[in-house]
Order: structure tokens, then C-alpha cells, then sequence
């Protein structure tokens, strides 16, 4: 093999995991490929507590999808909560399972996994009191406080399921979440702290909720005591009902296919989709590669600095590390604030050994120099972990050298919100890494790399990343929309699950993912949609016409680029590209930012009328000149106005 980056002494040293060499990691695989039903009834017997053990593995396969949803473990009966908590009481009550690092540094809490077990049973006594039932819906609009946390453990504790929605979407989307899944309850809170702002939870809850009759109880924990507008009867104080609930409250008993929670991801349309996660697969699949992947140890501090609103945070804060029983660390603030030290600095006063970010958070620390990093004792870390795009060798570099200084181990983890856990990587003792490579599948994944067509592409070669098994944690629906789970994830190759992803394969096997090859961006490794922001642009009046496309930015991973048609007598002005700004913001949320904008005579059509984004994204990439043949085009010469007033960087 060719540019491997052996696994460092220190991470193979004293490694529990039954992975440790390649060797082993075949030896898993083959068996998991072999008897999938076998492998997973011991890993998954072994790694939760059920109450009644499942018999059953797989049923259903990936053929038979359009007649309902997989379903594993079928027979067995449980609730994830007491893997996450109650099974930890005997053996570990008084080890630190959250670690909350607020937004000033140093302003710190600890919840033992008693006083987590507690705040959960009681937290779900209130919900309960408040007339939550198992199988319904609440929304959890929130920053990254425990209380967050224990929301979602408080709504699984009732066999409740959760919606997290991220706290930077704005009233419109959280309302269409709220609608989407007829959420009877809201969890928020006064507001959140970021970076030294306060986030206005609670008043874009109430605007969220204006009209909507279906929401009973707004549950409203305070953060930072500002006043609030209070709707009576409907608002609740956290602190008023919380403190009396039951701190012993008996989880409900499950089935394992009962949903655990639905989390909204963006597609190739407008309308985001309710993505459901079941109970006894996802914290399989959670609590296997939580400890596979990260080599987790009794005495690790791992810290995960995503935010619950994120898949990420759901499977590698929340239910991968207390499934494991693991001292997992919540981060309320950002890379940047007070400074940019601010993630070495929680290493060194946390004694993190494990450390979990983004591509674009490392681009941007890498950009600040390395004296941020260097000024700081980063000598208890041994894993680093990466999520959310790719990562340029020059990143991985940095990451490996200058903040793991050639000691720790990097896994550069691809997986999806549908994939519900880790997929392709390495296994930290286990896999020699390559900068840039998600290196190899998990035991029980099964790539498959296709031509458009559909053709198997043996060896090494590049085409659409598919999964040709089904596997624990997958997502198993859309929320009231199974049609739809079919058609987007199993319409383009029947019996074969596609992700979305282009990816290439090289002479060892190593997987390197390229990219998505459908309308979906990934700016600073938050997903969303093109065509939401072409609906949130058009939702202007002064706008005919809109096609948003992704570019290259060196440091969020894509940029948002905006090709524009104005409605006849409009002239674009200062004004008017704060109106698209704020379209965007107020239809989609904060983090939704056009980074360039272009006004151009049309868009490129086809006779038929469909848009050719596929060179809109040419031209934004810069790379115009490389157009081909463009006469199929209903009116070739819009193509060079656009290519004359393209936006550079
Ligand atoms: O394009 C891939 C990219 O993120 C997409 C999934 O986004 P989301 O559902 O929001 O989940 C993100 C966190 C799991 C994928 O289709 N992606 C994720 N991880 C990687 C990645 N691309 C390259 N390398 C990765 N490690």
C-alpha cells in the first residue's frame, strides 16, 4: 500500500476494542457480510439493554422497501433510555456523563449519571403531567444546554418521539417542522448564548406557534432569565413542573421498530423531509461505532463539539456516548469565541483524549495560525475525528501535525443524517489512514460504487456511492411520507440504497467521497437545499427567476451561488440584496447566506424548459470556459451574459 499513515503507538497501546489490526477489522466484516442477522443479534445482545432480548435480525430487504419499512430486531422489546442511563447507576452512578462548557469560558456542569438518570425521570414525570403520551411528537428548539439533552432522553424515557430542530432555523421552518409531524408539544428555552449574542428561542417559538392549534404546551427552560412573552395556559416554566417530577419515573417499554426520533435534512426539493430513526437499530448502531470507531475507553473525555440540532450531535453527543457510558462534552459556543484557542483551551483544562469537529472548523483554525494551537497542553489526546464534508489533505495535515502533533489518530467519518451512524472510516487502533480518505466501510456496510446507469464499477474507479445491504441504524421512513423515503433513496437504483455522494476507489479499497452529485449543498457542513433557497428567493416579489448553485470556498467547503432574474423595472441595489438576504434568513434560518449573487438576463434552459444547473455550477466553479456545447439551449447567448458577469472571489 501507498501513503499509509501507520496508526500511532499511542492509540494502539492498551486498545480494548476487538478491532486492533486490519486482520480483525476483515475478520468482522467477512462475518457481518456473511450472517448479517447472526452478527448483529450478538453485537446488538451484547451492547443494550433490552428487556425482552430480540430473536429476530433482519426483515424485509432492500427489495421489498416499497411494501413497508425495514425492521430489525423485530421481536425484541425495550427503551433506549436505560441503555443510556439506568444500566450505568450500579456500576458508575458518580462518573460524569455530561460536561457542559458554556459560552464564557470556564462556565462549567457536571451531571453524574445519577443526577442525568434523575433529571430525565423527572423531566419525562413533567412532559408526562403535561399530557405527552408515547408516540407523539415534540419539537425541541434549543442550544446546546444539558437541558437539551435531557429533552430528548425525557421524551424517549415516554416512548414519546423527539424533533430536534437547530436552534439557527428560523420561525417559518420551525413552524413547518412543528405542522409537518403534528408536534402536540415544544420544548425551548428563553434563549440561547452564542459567542457572546443571545439567540431570541422563545420569541421565534411563539412566532412559530402563532395560529397553530395543534401545539398544547410550550415547555421553557431558562437560560439567561431575559423576559419573555408568555402565552397562558400553553407556556410552562421548566423550573415550575420539573423539580416535582418523579426522579424514579419507570421507562415506558417499546418495541424496537417504534420510532425514536424524526430529524429534518434537506433534499433536492423545497420541502425538507422527517427522516425516522427507530428505537433498537439506531442505538445498535450508535453504541457499536461510538466505541469502534473513537477506541473509546473507560476514562476517555470525549467531547463532540457539533450541535444537538444535528445528526451529529444526536448519535456522537447524546446517544452513541451514553449508550457506552461515556463523560461526553456539551459545548454551548463556537471555535472563535473568546478567541480562536477556544477548542485547545477545552482540551487542556477538560483532558479531552477524544476530539470530534467539522472540515470547515478546521480550516478556519488552521487559517488563524498555529500559535492558537500551539500555546496550549494538548497531550491527553489521542483520537480526532472529522464529520460533515470532505477533508482537503492540506486540513488533515494540519489536524495530524500541528493539534495532534503525529500522535493521535485521525477518522475521517462519512456518514448521513439516513445512515443514522458512522459508515465508512477508519477504526481508530485498527485502520492506516491516508489524508483525505474515509478509508474503509464499517463491518456490515457494503459499498457499492455505480455508473449513472447503473454498472457495478469494480476495483478502483469514481462513480454514485450505493449500499447494497440494509444495516441497524439506517433510517427506516419519512415521517407520513414513505413514498417519498422510496423514491429519493431507492428510486434510482431499485435494491440498492443511494446516497447522494460521489465517490472514488483506489487500489487498496479506500473509499475517498467526492462530494454530493445531487441539488443538495454542504456549506461549513450544514446541509441544505438548493431548491429551498430557490423557493425562500423567489418568495421575493422582485424576483421572476432563481438558481442557486455551490462553489468552492476555501473555508466553509461550498459557497451559495445565486443566479438571479429580476421581475421586469427592478434594479438590483444594496437594499434590494438585504431583501434577498433576509428572505433566505426568515424562510430558511441564520445560517442560510447567499455568498454570491449574480443578476443575469435568464437562465440557461433547455427547449423543454428545464435549467441546465450543471453549467450554472461551470460558471461558478470558474470554469466557463469549459461549457461545451451549449446549442441544445432554448437561447444559447444567455449563457455568455452570464459567463461575462460571473462573480469571482
Ligand atoms: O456529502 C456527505 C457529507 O455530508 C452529507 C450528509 O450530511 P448530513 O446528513 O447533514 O450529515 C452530516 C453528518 C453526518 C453526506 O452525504 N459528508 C459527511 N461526512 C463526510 C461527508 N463527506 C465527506 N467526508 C465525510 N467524512
Amino acid at each position: 500500500m501507498t501513503d499509509l499513515h501507520a496508526v500511532p503507538a499511542r492509540v494502539r497501546a492498551g486498545s480494548p476494542n476487538p478491532i486492533t489490526d486490519l486482520d480483525r477489522y476483515r475478520e468482522h466484516a467477512a462475518r457481518a457480510a456473511a450472517n448479517p442477522d447472526g452478527f448483529w443479534l450478538e453485537e446488538t445482545r451484547r451492547r443494550v439493554a433490552w428487556r425482552t432480548e430480540p430473536t429476530q435480525g433482519l426483515a424485509s430487504s432492500f427489495h421489498d422497501i416499497a411494501q413497508g419499512p425495514l425492521s430489525w430486531f423485530g421481536d425484541g422489546r425495550l427503551n433506549i433510555t436505560e441503555s443510556c442511563l439506568d444500566r450505568h447507576l450500579a456500576t458508575q452512578g458518580d462518573k460524569v456523563a455530561i460536561l457542559w462548557e458554556g459560552d464564557e469560558p470556564g462556565d462549567c456542569r457536571t451531571l453524574t449519571y445519577r443526577e442525568l438518570h434523575a433529571e430525565v425521570c423527572r423531566t419525562a414525570s413533567a412532559l408526562q403531567r403535561l399530557g405527552l403520551k408515547r408516540g407523539e411528537r415534540a419539537i425541541i428548539y434549543m442550544g446546546m444546554v444539558p437541558e437539551a439533552a435531557i429533552a430528548m432522553l425525557a421524551c424517549a424515557r415516554l416512548g414519546a418521539i423527539h424533533s430536534v430542530v437547530f436552534g439557527g432555523f428560523s420561525a417559518e421552518a420551525l413552524r413547518d417542522r412543528i405542522r409537518d409531524c403534528s408536534a402536540e408539544v415544544v420544548i425551548t428555552q428563553d434563549e440561547g448564548r452564542r459567542a457572546g449574542r443571545t439567540i431570541p428561542l422563545k420569541a421565534t417559538t411563539d412566532l412559530a406557534c402563532t395560529g397553530e392549534t395543534g401545539v398544547k404546551k410550550v415547555l421553557v427552560y431558562r437560560r439567561t432569565g431575559a423576559p419573555v412573552e408568555w402565552t397562558e395556559g400553553r407556556d410552562v416554566w421548566w423550573h415550575d413542573v420539573v423539580p416535582q417530577g418523579d426522579a424514579a419515573l419507570p421507562a415506558t417499554e417499546c418495541a424496537a421498530e417504534d420510532p425514536l426520533f424524526i430529524l429534518y435534512t434537506s433534499g433536492s426539493t423545497g420541502r425538507p423531509k422527517g427522516v425516522v430513526h427507530t428505537c433498537g437499530g439506531y442505538i445498535t448502531w450508535a453504541q457499536y461505532t461510538h466505541r469502534t470507531v473513537f477506541d473509546l475507553r473507560d476514562d476517555d473525555v470525549y467531547a463532540c463539539v457539533a450541535d444537538v440540532g444535528w445528526i451529529t450531535g444526536h448519535t456522537y453527543i447524546v446517544y452513541g456516548p451514553l449508550a457506552n457510558g461515556a463523560t461526553t462534552l456539551m459545548f454551548e459556543s463556537t471555535p472563535l469565541y473568546p478567541d480562536s484557542g477556544r477548542y485547545w483551551d477545552l482540551v487542556q483544562r477538560h483532558g479531552i483524549t477524544i476530539f470530534y469537529t467539522a472540515p470547515t472548523a478546521i480550516r478556519a483554525l488552521a487559517a488563524c495560525g498555529d500559535e492558537h494551537v500551539s500555546r496550549y497542553d494538548r497531550s491527553t489526546l489521542r483520537v480526532l475525528g472529522t464529520v460533515g464534508e470532505p477533508i482537503n489533505p492540506e486540513a488533515w495535515n494540519w489536524y495530524y501535525d500541528v493539534v495532534g502533533e503525529g500522535r493521535c489518530n485521525i477518522v475521517d467519518t462519512w456518514w448521513q443524517t439516513e445512515t443514522g451512524g458512522i459508515c465508512l472510516t477508519p477504526i481508530a487502533p485498527a485502520t492506516p489512514t491516508k489524508p483525505g480518505s474515509a478509508t474503509l466501510p464499517m463491518p456490515g456496510i457494503l459499498p457499492s460504487l455505480r455508473t449513472p446507469e447503473g454498472r457495478v464499477i469494480r476495483g478502483p474507479g469514481e462513480g454514485l456511492l450505493c449500499i447494497e445491504q440494509p444495516w441497524p441504524g439506517q433510517a427506516r421512513t419519512v415521517w407520513g411520507d414513505h413514498e417519498r423515503f422510496v423514491a429519493t433513496y431507492f428510486g434510482m437504483f431499485p435494491g440498492l440504497y443511494f446516497t447522494g455522494d460521489g465517490c472514488k476507489r483506489d487500489a487498496d479499497g479506500y473509499y475517498w467521497i467526492t462530494g454530493r452529485v445531487d441539488d443538495v449543498l454542504n456549506v461549513s457542513g450544514h446541509r441544505m437545499g438548493t431548491a429551498e433557497f430557490e423557493s425562500a428567493l423567489v418568495s421575493s416579489e422582485a424576483i421572476a427567476e432563481a438558481a442557486v448553485v455551490g462553489f468552492p470556498h476555501p473555508i466553509k467547503g461550498q459557497g451559495v451561488y445565486a443566479y438571479v432574474v429580476l421581475q421586469s423595472g427592478q434594479a438590483l441595489t444594496d437594499d434590494l440584496e438585504q431583501t434577498m438576504q433576509g428572505v433566505c434568513r426568515t424562510r430558511i434560518g441564520a445560517h442560510a447566506r447567499v455568498d454570491r449573487l449574480q443578476v443575469v438576463p435568464g437562465l440557461p434552459k433547455t427547449r423543454s424548459g428545464k435549467v441546465m444547473r450543471r453549467l450554472l455550477r461551470k460558471i461558478a466553479e470558474g470554469r466557463g470556459d469549459e461549457l461545451g456545447d451549449v446549442s441544445t439551449l432554448a437561447d444559447p447567448t444567455v449563457v455568455d451574459a452570464i459567463r461575462a458577469g460571473a462573480q469571482r472571489g
